[in-house]
């Protein structure tokens, strides 16, 4: 594919989806430049605005701030007259599961204040979506609007959050489209990080619009400060389209800054002025530089995970509070994004479901996928535990650190392969004793400060940091693993209608074929043949979607197919020859280019 094409791809995908210049070569690089490339990924959710440029406002835009400032203030109106008013955060995958991770969190600090608790989550496909992938529940916006009024019934005030990192979730303009209609009760907010032109504009399932057309009716509405866009541009994603890494760590960063905002304006009368927001978003800044200031130790467990899982073994978290709950957060979104087993990285908290505190409560029944407490992990999982198994502990100076002994003690009976990420005060460190337990820990202090909140902004400092971290850890281990070619996530489960469409982007750009030619190729993947017939070209995108849940490397094999011009069997035989996915779509890719270049040279 020559570079003009290439380029014009690429300026046709939103910021979410393209392909970022810093980590082109993520794949070829060893533990130590992945965190330096990560690091400067990462440092582009601070980046300030270019040139004054409207369509691409970044996170300490003046326009974004005062957005924040608006969005906080309907927050301080709900938390001084709570009967009846609810605020909702809602989102699918990672998003969703922030959703959860806030609203639990700033309830509970409601609760502890004895203030009503106003906060309510919604994730697409339910509770179960806070472990597991489900993606299939992402595409349907009318169960998106269907949950949001079951959830506001009886409501006279509700601020509605919806998130979608690519503006992109059916979900959740099924449910900013409920809120467009019924502006007398719901003030709707769209956090997402394109710009609104970028929005999706694909039709949605039995749907008349698209999510731009809904991006557009909530900008128009801003202007009467009827519904507000929080769009900053954060730069694409170290792997494309991986909204889980830094959309997921900027949605925390705003979303915990309006409701502590609020709450600080509702009952110790603080002003929010814009100097104010920027104030948190620095905060949050320091925590990112504090993290990569670690990078040689992210580095030692970025290996140690790669190793485990290169050996196909597994890499167990284990953490504490909400830093559990990062943990699982981290795991569960390997599944979809690198075609990952749920057992090859798997979180636990302490105390399971009581612990989490979710609303359909304790889910172990559904299965070995559900089982996430400490307890559950040493009944089940530690008798079969290998030295090449790597656990990582996720706790701070707070948690209960004769619980982590104990534990540590434990499974250090079986194997060395123990590491932590521990985070501590200045004034309060965690004994050495504890700390030398661990083969490598990643031992951060922060700094000391006795405000009266400190502790419930420490702890989400403590879990932005741990997020980087895992983020960084998950990544760099599927890199090494061979599940990234340059940096595509080549081998993504193609389970719902954006997947669908990011499979189909992936091969055009690795084949320069046009979307036909690489949906037909894709299509003969995922049914596991070379004629395809007229139900399975004429069937919707969800049928194919559902058939693709069950196969593997689905997108390698289309793309060996377009390259070699070979048949769905041959492609299968030259993948089984190659342990690692990018061994064998490089070749594959290699070979054509030499194939071509060959040709190139013998009709001159
Ligand atoms: O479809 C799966 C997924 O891509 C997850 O990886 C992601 O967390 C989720 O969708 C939500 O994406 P968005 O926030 O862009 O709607």
């Amino acid at each position: 594919m020559d570079h003009l094409k290439q380029s014009c791809y690429e300026l046709s995908l939103p910021v979410t989806e393209k392909s970022n210049p810093i980590s082109r070569d993520i794949d070829r690089a060893h533990s130590k430049q992945m965190v330096q490339i990560l690091k400067r990924c990462d440092a582009e959710i601070f980046e300030k605005e270019r040139n004054h440029d409207p369509f691409y406002q970044r996170l300490y835009s003046l326009p974004v701030i005062q957005t924040m400032v608006d969005v906080a203030k309907r927050v301080e109106i709900i938390l001084r007259d709570p009967e009846e008013s609810l605020i909702v955060l809602s989102g699918c995958g990672t998003s969703g599961r922030i959703a959860f991770l806030l609203v639990t969190s700033f309830n509970e600090m409601l609760n502890a204040q004895r203030q009503k608790q106003i906060c309510s989550y919604i994730i697409a496909g339910g509770d179960r979506a806070l472990l597991t992938s489900q993606e299939a529940p992402e595409d349907d916006p009318g169960l998106g609007a269907r949950t949001l009024e079951k959830v506001c019934a009886g409501k006279k005030h509700v601020l509605f959050i919806g998130i979608s990192c690519g503006m992109s979730a059916p979900f959740v303009a099924g449910q900013l489209d409920f809120c467009l209609n019924h502006l007398d009760i719901f003030t709707p907010v769209l956090l997402g990080f394109n710009p609104v032109h970028m929005a999706r504009s694909e039709l949605m399932q039995d749907c008349s619009f698209h999510f731009k057309d809904v991006a557009e009716r909530m900008a128009a509405e801003q202007r009467h400060k009827k519904a507000y866009v929080l769009n900053p541009v954060l730069g694409a994603e170290a792997i494309s389209g991986s909204s889980r890494m830094k959309g997921g760590s900027a949605t925390k960063i705003i979303l915990e800054t309006v409701l502590l905002a609020g709450h600080e304006a509702a009952f110790r009368d603080k002003m929010m002025t814009p100097e104010y927001m920027s104030a948190w978003i620095s905060a949050s800044e320091m925590v990112y530089d504090t993290t990569y200031s670690r990078s040689d130790e992210i580095a030692a467990l970025i290996h140690k995970a790669g190793e485990s899982l290169q050996m196909k073994a597994h890499v167990y978290y284990l953490g504490w509070k909400t830093l559990g709950i990062i943990g699982m957060t981290d795991a569960s979104e390997c599944i979809p994004t690198y075609g990952a087993d749920f057992g090859d990285i798997r979180g636990f908290i302490n105390n399971g479901f009581s612990e989490m505190k979710n609303k359909e409560g304790d889910l172990s029944y559904l299965g070995p996928e559900f089982i996430i407490g400490h307890k559950d992990f040493v009944d089940t999982i530690l008798q079969s535990l290998s030295q090449n198994d790597m656990i990582l502990f996720l706790f701070t100076v707070n948690d209960d650190l004769n619980e982590v002994t104990v534990l540590a003690n434990q499974l250090r009976q079986r194997t060395s392969n123990l590491h932590a990420i521990a985070h501590d005060l200045e004034k309060f460190t965690i004994p050495e004793t504890v700390c030398h337990m661990f083969e490598t820990v990643l031992n951060i202090t922060w700094p000391f400060s006795s405000a009266k909140d400190n502790s419930v902004v420490m702890r989400q400092h403590w879990e932005l940091s741990t997020k980087l971290c895992l983020n960084a850890i998950s990544t760099g281990a599927h890199v090494l693993k061979g599940k990234v070619y340059m940096n595509y996530m080549i081998d993504l489960r193609v389970t719902n209608s954006k997947l669908y469409r990011r499979a189909i982007n992936i091969l055009q750009r690795f084949t320069g074929c046009s979307k036909t030619e690489c949906e037909s190729a894709l299509l003969r993947a995922v049914y596991s043949t070379d004629d395809l017939t007229e139900d399975m070209t004429r069937a919707d995108v969800h049928t194919h979607t559902d058939a693709a849940n069950t196969r593997e490397r689905v997108v390698p094999t289309a793309l060996v197919m377009i390259q070699s011009g070979c048949t769905h069997a041959e492609a299968q035989r030259h993948l089984d020859c190659h342990a690692v996915i990018r061994d064998a779509v490089s070749a594959c890719l290699n070979s054509s280019k030499t194939r071509a270049l060959w040709t190139e040279h013998t009709i001159k």
